[in-house]
């Protein structure tokens, strides 16, 4: 791997723990206004302290990201459809290389629609994608979407999807959680962090989800709903990364939140 692709890398998966805290922002992108990311730099700002990157729009991050902060960039460059629309599948990349290059971003990323009628589509978006991010030394993840079908959300269906944005090329995938998550991880060469999918009814749940991943194999999260939709962000960002991180138990990080609501 090329010096530049390798320190992008490590300044988004920390190399003294060979893991990563992301934090995910991106869900305007075809949900519009999503509930308590309406005003995105209110949410984002109190967080930037605790994330280890931040996964986002260009739009969000020129309107809502001080310039200033020192927070690695994922870019969302994937996207063209909305939640009301014919098909959230139908994706395109849409935001350029050289855009991607002026944003100083650490890497891109797009998502892939395995089984719907535009995998053709956002597979070959996938391939030109890393194409197009090489020479700058850009990574690419790789987002094994599911449209609205969370119930896809299985071993068979991720370790297809996983599988295959590893051979295309992608960089890193993130995923979600399922059962035998470690079949996912066993057949994918590349590092794969998970979503946290939409918001868990406790704390607990999504700390148990954190530790299930990253002791089976996971580097990390891209975590957004179960974050930023706590009533206590901060401490929740805080609990999972002592989960991810110093690796404490579920029960233990939960009174790390208790302890900074
Ligand atoms: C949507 C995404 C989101 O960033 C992703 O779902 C992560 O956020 P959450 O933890 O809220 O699921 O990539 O395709």
């Amino acid at each position: 791997m090329d010096w530049g692709m390798k320190n992008r890398l490590s300044r988004i998966i920390k190399t003294d723990t060979n893991r990563t805290v992301m934090l995910a922002v991106d869900h305007g992108y075809f949900l519009g206004p999503t509930n308590k990311l309406e005003d995105a730099r209110a949410t984002i700002e109190p967080l930037l302290p605790y994330a280890d990157a931040l996964m986002l729009t260009r739009g969000i991050l020129r309107t809502s990201v001080d310039p200033g902060e020192d927070i690695p960039i994922v870019l969302r460059v994937s996207g063209g459809s909305s939640i009301i629309g014919k098909d959230l599948s139908n994706e395109a990349i849409t935001t350029c290389m050289e855009e991607a290059a002026r944003l100083n971003v650490s890497a891109v990323a797009l998502s892939i629609f395995i089984g719907t009628d535009y995998e053709h589509q956002t597979l070959c978006n996938l391939s030109t994608l890393v194409d197009q991010a090489q020479p700058y030394g850009i990574p690419v993840l790789a987002v094994t979407a599911v449209g609205k079908e969370l119930g896809k959300r299985d071993v068979r269906f991720l370790s297809l999807s996983c599988r295959i944005a590893a051979e295309l090329g992608a960089s890193f995938v993130k995923t979600y959680y399922c059962d035998e998550f470690e079949k996912i991880v066993e057949s994918c060469p590349i590092p794969i962090v998970i979503a946290g999918g939409p918001k868990l009814d406790t704390e607990l749940d999504a700390l148990e989800m954190a530790k299930d991943a990253v002791e089976k194999g996971a580097v990390g999260v891209d975590m957004g709903r179960n974050i930023w939709q706590s009533p206590h962000p901060v401490a929740m960002i805080k609990a999972v990364r002592a989960v991810v991180h110093q690796k404490m138990p579920p029960k233990k990080a939960l009174q790390v939140f208790e302890q900074n609501k």
